[in-house]
């Protein structure tokens, strides 16, 4: 074959677009914006959000749970028109997804919260701001994201003047949901951070000053940013370069249930549980009036060997009946993840890593393409399915899955008076 033929043979495509579209353009999964993250960032701050407590058993156990379940689709279904939008909690989203809260985000890119939330907003999906934001609760509360579907997560800190101050305060910016997290009566012991010597901020060390080189991009924006603080407890923090070790010593692990009914005296709005919640646990919440649970076990972070949130959705459905809500987190990493998790019964997902992972790649627009994919991913597997919504995918909920997730031990049988645990 001559030169000129075979050239015709070959298409050559010149790169086009911004070098962050460029970017986007080779990442078709979560994996690969991951592993684009690990290029831009320093490995202690890249290993700060991967990392989970002591052997990494929940981490590892998380996606899989949703994995290994077996999809089995409706034939000859018409979904020329499917519908991935969902009503959660009196309000509509774009999709069943949404991103959870993360501490310290600006250490991860410097655009930080507001970045993630934009992106949120502008995919129509909700947002949750942690108490350990880089970001004040009233900075999300103008400009872009004044309008948006915006929560709020609650450490309930050993001040509880001040933690009811920052619901208070929450109320005031207009956020609709508030998360009491009740999985961090201690901090998880993340022995990544440990060996790593992490700090918040990170730290310039000998090692990372050899590391400037590589990861300039990094480094520059760091160097260039305002310091990192804990926008919303920086006084009863004292101090904005907090270790992994003294951050103890502002949970509390005399958090009760007589401090949830404070805080449902004090919170008008929806209130969520954020935790790995046991059945007979969610049964109790709802009957002192809380709203829903949002199924964690932090992404594997605090408490290792915890059940996957995946394998609890079903069993808590089927213990609070049909009007509670169940938000679910701790592995999502695909579209099918999101059906599945709606299929046992969940009504919203939620990402916590992928969007880290998404913003140190490519800052806001690496948010907003992740949305993207994952909503896309969502839709390609309810086409396939043969659902044309998210009610549909809902309400045949278990016949699309081949398999019954195997039931947690109840806490204490007879605790709770009156609840009967659901048959397997
Ligand atoms: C770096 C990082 C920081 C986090 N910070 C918080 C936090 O401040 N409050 C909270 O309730 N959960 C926090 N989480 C847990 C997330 O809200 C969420 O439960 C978890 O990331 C979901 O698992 P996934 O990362 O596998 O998606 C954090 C998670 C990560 C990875």
């Amino acid at each position: 074959m001559k030169l000129t033929q075979a050239l015709r043979l070959v298409s050559v495509k010149l790169p086009t677009g911004s070098s962050v579209e460029r970017a986007m353009s080779r990442c078709h999964t979560v994996e690969d914006l991951r592993q684009l993250a690990a290029r831009r960032l320093p490995l202690p701050v890249m290993e700060y959000i991967d990392g989970g407590a002591d052997g990494e058993l929940s981490l590892a156990n998380n996606s899989a749970a949703f994995e290994r379940h077996r999809f089995i689709p409706v034939a000859l279904a018409d979904v020329s028109t499917t519908d991935t939008s969902t009503g959660f909690l009196g309000r509509r989203a774009a999709a069943p997804l949404g991103f959870a809260p993360t501490g310290y985000t600006r250490m991860v890119r410097t655009e930080g919260e507001p970045a993630v939330a934009r992106a949120a907003a502008a995919a129509g999906l909700p947002y949750v701001l942690s108490t350990m934001a880089t970001t004040s609760l009233e900075e999300l509360a103008t400009g872009p994201t004044a309008e948006a579907e915006r929560w709020f997560q609650l450490y309930v800190w050993k001040d509880r003047a001040r933690a009811h101050e920052l619901v208070r305060r929450a109320a005031a910016a207009g956020y609709r949901v508030l998360e009491i997290a009740v999985d961090t009566a201690v901090p998880g012991n993340r022995l990544r951070d440990i060996h790593n010597g992490f700090t918040i901020p990170p730290r310039l060390t000998p090692a990372s000053l050899l590391e400037i080189g590589t990861k300039p991009g990094y480094w520059m924006r760091m160097l260039r940013a305002p310091a990192l603080e804990f926008a919303n407890v920086s006084d009863s923090a004292g101090s904005n370069a907090l270790t992994i070790e003294n951050i103890g010593s502002q949970f509390d692990p005399g958090v009760t249930w007589s401090d949830l009914a404070e805080l449902r005296a004090i919170w008008d709005g929806d209130l969520l549980l954020k935790g790995p919640i046991s059945p007979a646990d969610a049964v109790l919440a709802r009957d002192l009036g809380v709203d829903g649970v949002h199924l964690s076990n932090h992404g594997g972070r605090q408490l290792d060997r915890t059940i996957a949130p995946a394998d609890l959705i079903n069993p808590v459905r089927r213990a609070v009946g049909d009007d509670f809500a169940i938000v679910v987190d701790s592995g999502i990493r695909h579209g099918a993840d999101i059906a599945t998790a709606i299929a046992l019964g969940a009504d919203l997902a939620m990402i916590g890593r992928p969007y880290l992972w998404a913003l140190a790649a490519a800052g806001e627009p690496g948010v907003a393409y992740l949305a993207d994919l994952l909503v896309g991913q969502f839709r390609r597997t309810m086409q396939l399915l043969g659902v044309a919504s998210v009610d549909e995918l809902r309400r045949r909920g278990m016949q699309l899955l081949d398999e019954e997730p195997v039931l947690p031990r109840p806490h204490t049988p007879g605790e709770i008076p009156g609840l009967l645990l659901p048959q397997a």
